[in-house]
């Protein structure tokens, strides 16, 4: 599949077929993450690929309840969590990404005013892995709504690390529809922000 077509068709696809998904496949998806750029190299990005029928349904739970201000709405993903054959879980080590060297094993000093680049990295690993998906035949759905520190208790995320994101791989049940992007006009500017 070209690059192009994979970035505008790939979907969230939130149903799956039960059917299995194949290892070779999961390794070039995992392959793929590996290859994105990070800071300075860093690597910070961890993948932990649950099969486990338990411990998905325990990840599962997790997505039950978003808390909005005046109440709490199931994960529109929740379903999607269901049947699917795997499941990956993206952690990031804390402190590496967005650091200058520092003092070893002191506090990171950061370089710019963002801090810790850990999200950013993690983002570009799981573009890369939603692409590799979705050139394979497989469906996903990035998923940033879930209890995090019950994910890493579940799954015995080490001090240092957190989980991220996660994201269901299967063969899609349905065609995803495209949810509608802002036009370019509204989101290029030329020389000065806004104009
Ligand atoms: C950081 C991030 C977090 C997301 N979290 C959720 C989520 O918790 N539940 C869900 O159903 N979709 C989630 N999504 C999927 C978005 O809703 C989806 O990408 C967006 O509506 C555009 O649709 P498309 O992916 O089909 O193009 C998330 C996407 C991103 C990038």
């Amino acid at each position: 599949m070209d690059l192009f077509e994979a970035i505008k068709s790939r979907r969230s696809i939130r149903r799956y077929k039960t059917d299995p998904v194949d290892d070779k496949k999961i390794e070039t998806i995992l392959d793929a993450g590996r290859w994105a750029p990070s800071w300075g190299n860093t690597q910070c990005w961890r993948f932990v690929v649950v099969r486990d029928a338990a411990v998905k349904a325990k990840i599962a739970d997790t997505l039950k309840k978003i808390k909005l201000p005046d109440k709490e709405v199931p994960n529109p993903a929740s379903g999607a969590m269901n049947n699917v054959p795997v499941i990956i879980v993206v952690c990031a080590r804390i402190g590496s990404a967005g650091a200058g060297h520092g003092t070893p094993g002191g506090k990171p000093e950061y370089v710019t005013d963002k801090g810790d680049w850990f999200m950013f990295d993690v983002a570009l690993a799981v573009q890369n892995m939603v692409l590799a998906a979705h050139a394979q035949g497989l469906g996903t759905v990035i998923i940033g709504a879930f209890d995090a520190p019950q994910v890493e208790k579940i799954l015995n995320v080490p001090e240092g690390y957190r989980a991220v994101t996660l994201f269901p791989l299967g063969v899609p049940e349905h065609e995803g529809k495209a949810p509608p992007r802002k036009e370019l006009s509204e989101i290029v500017s030329k020389d000065s922000f806004g104009k």
